[in-house]
C-alpha cells in the first residue's frame, strides 16, 4: 500500500498551499485515498458509504471496472490531439449523446466541465437568436466562471465583482417556501407565470434564452411541481426564447424514470447541458442542441481538452454501463425505497421539514416549525454521519438541506444503513434543538 500523509498533516499542507475559498464539506475532513463501488476509504483503511458521489458525479460507482478498462486502454493508445483534429472517441460519444437525449437534439459540443458547457450553450443561444438577455431561476447554481456565477442565484457563490450583463431571475418553484405564499394544490403555478412577469418587466421583451435545472441541485434538491416546466415553456415560446435544461446533476438516469430530468415534465428543451455523472469522475462536460441552432454558428470553436480521446472514451463507457446494467432502473427502485424511508422518519422527526426529490436526487430540509432554517443542525448531521461512516451532502441557500445523491448502484441495504445513521444523527440534534 502506498504511504499517505495523515489526515492532520494533509490538512495543514492544504491550508498552506490552497486558496481559502476551496472549502471542504466538513470541519474535520477525512483524507480519502481509495474508492470502490459505493464506498470510499481513508488513509487508515476506514470504509465510508458514499451517499453523495463526489457531488453527484460518480454515477456508476467508484472505479467501475468496465469504465476503467476503456479509460486505461485509451490512455495507453492516444491521449490528446485537441478538437482541431479528428478522433473517433469524440464522435462516438456525440453519437451516443444524440441517441439518449430527447427530441431532435443531435449536435454536441464537448467541454471539460459543466461551467464550460453552460458558457458555450449560452454563447450559442445568443448567436442563434441575435439576442442577449438570459433568464435564470432564484436559488440556481450554474458554475464558477464570470457568466455562470452571475447566473447563480445564491450569494455564497457570487463574487462581489461586476456581474455579467443581461441576467435576470425569476422566482423558483420552491413549494415548501413558496415565494408567493401559496399552496401547491391551489397555486395555479404562480411561480411558472413569474417568468412572463420577469420578461415583461426586467428585459427588453426579447431575451435570448432561459436556463434552469430541472431539480435545483446546489439549491437543495428543489423539485418543481407537476406542470411547472410545461407552463414555463409555453411562456418562452410566446416570446421566442430558447430553453437550456442544465442537467449537470439531473442527467443520466439519476431522477429514475428518464435519462434526463426535464423529461419528467415532458418538455423538449433546445439545449441540454451536462457534466458530472457523464464522466463518473473524469473531467468532461457537453451541450447538445438541434442542428438548426448549431448551424447558426459557423465560426471556429476550439476547446483544447474538450472531447479528448480519454475523457470521451470514458464517457462512452459510462453511458454503456448505465444502459447495460440498468442503472436508471436501480435509481428509481432504490430511490423510491429511500423516499419511503425518509417519509417514515419524517413522522418521528418534525425538523425534517421537507423531504423532496426524484429517484436518487433527494433533499431533506431541516427547519423549525416556523420554517427557520436549521443550518447548524444540518452541519452537525452530516458531520455525525461522516464520523459514523456515511457521507451525506449539504446544500441550499441556508446550507440547511441534507443532500442524498449517491452513486446510482447503491442497494436497499445501503439505504437502510443511511436511514439508520440519519436517525441517530437526527436524534442527537433534535434533543439539543428541543432543549
Ligand atoms: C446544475 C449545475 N450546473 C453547472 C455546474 C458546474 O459544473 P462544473 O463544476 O463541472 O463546472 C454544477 C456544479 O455543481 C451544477 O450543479
Amino acid at each position: 500500500m502506498p504511504s499517505y500523509l495523515s489526515r492532520e498533516e494533509l490538512k495543514k499542507k492544504r491550508d498552506q498551499y490552497l486558496v481559502p475559498s476551496v472549502k471542504h464539506l466538513y470541519s474535520e475532513p477525512p483524507h480519502f485515498v481509495r474508492g470502490e463501488k459505493q464506498f470510499l476509504y481513508d488513509e487508515k483503511g476506514k470504509q465510508y458509504l458514499d451517499m453523495f458521489a463526489g457531488i453527484v458525479t460518480v454515477s456508476v460507482g467508484h472505479c467501475h471496472p468496465k469504465v476503467l478498462e476503456r479509460t486505461i486502454e485509451q490512455v495507453k493508445t492516444l491521449q490528446h490531439t485537441s478538437t482541431s483534429f479528428m478522433t473517433q472517441p469524440m464522435v462516438e460519444l456525440a453519437e451516443k449523446l444524440a441517441e439518449i437525449t430527447p427530441g431532435n437534439l443531435s449536435k454536441s459540443f464537448i467541454t471539460n466541465s459543466g461551467t464550460e458547457a453552460n458558457e458555450a450553450a449560452i454563447k450559442l443561444a445568443r448567436l442563434a437568436t441575435g439576442r442577449h438577455e438570459v433568464i435564470a431561476l432564484e436559488h440556481s447554481y450554474h458554475g464558477e466562471s464570470h457568466l455562470t456565477s452571475t447566473l447563480t442565484a445564491n450569494h455564497h457563490y457570487r463574487p462581489n465583482i461586476m456581474p455579467a450583463s443581461g441576467i435576470v431571475f425569476a422566482a423558483n418553484a420552491y413549494c415548501y417556501r413558496c415565494p408567493f405564499q401559496k399552496h401547491p394544490t391551489s397555486c395555479n403555478l404562480e411561480c411558472a407565470k413569474d417568468v412572463e412577469r420577469v420578461i415583461q418587466t426586467q428585459t427588453s421583451g426579447q431575451p435570448a434564452v432561459m436556463i434552469a435545472e430541472p431539480i435545483q441541485g446546489v439549491g437543495g434538491a428543489i423539485t418543481p411541481p407537476d406542470g411547472y416546466f410545461q407552463e414555463v415553456k409555453k411562456i418562452l415560446e410566446k416570446y421566442g426564447v430558447l430553453f437550456i435544461a442544465d442537467e449537470v446533476q439531473t442527467g443520466f438516469g439519476r431522477t429514475g424514470k428518464h435519462m434526463f430530468g426535464i423529461s419528467n415534465w415532458d418538455v423538449q428543451p433546445d439545449f441540454i447541458t451536462m457534466a458530472k455523472g457523464l464522466g463518473n469522475g473524469f473531467p468532461i462536460g457537453a451541450f447538445i442542441t438541434t442542428p438548426e441552432i448549431a448551424d447558426k454558428n459557423q465560426k471556429v470553436q476550439i476547446n483544447t481538452f474538450g472531447g479528448n480521446p480519454v475523457s470521451a472514451a470514458t464517457a462512452s463507457a459510462v453511458i454503456d454501463v448505465i444502459r447495460e446494467e440498468k442503472i436508471m432502473e436501480n435509481a428509481r427502485v432504490v430511490g423510491d425505497y429511500l423516499m419511503e424511508g425518509l417519509k417514515d422518519l419524517q413522522k418521528k422527526y418534525p425538523i425534517m421539514a421537507d423531504v423532496r426529490g426524484k429517484g436518487l436526487m433527494v433533499g431533506v430540509e431541516l427547519a423549525q416549525a416556523d420554517k427557520t432554517p436549521m443550518t447548524t443542525e444540518a452541519a452537525k448531521v452530516v458531520e455525525f454521519a461522516k464520523d459514523n461512516g456515511v457521507i451525506l451532502g449539504k446544500g441550499g441557500l441556508w446550507a440547511s438541506t441534507i443532500r442524498i445523491k449517491p452513486p446510482m448502484i447503491v442497494t436497499k441495504g445501503d439505504i437502510d444503513t443511511t436511514l439508520q445513521t440519519l436517525q441517530k444523527a437526527l436524534e442527537s440534534v433534535s434533543k439539543v434543538a428541543v432543549s
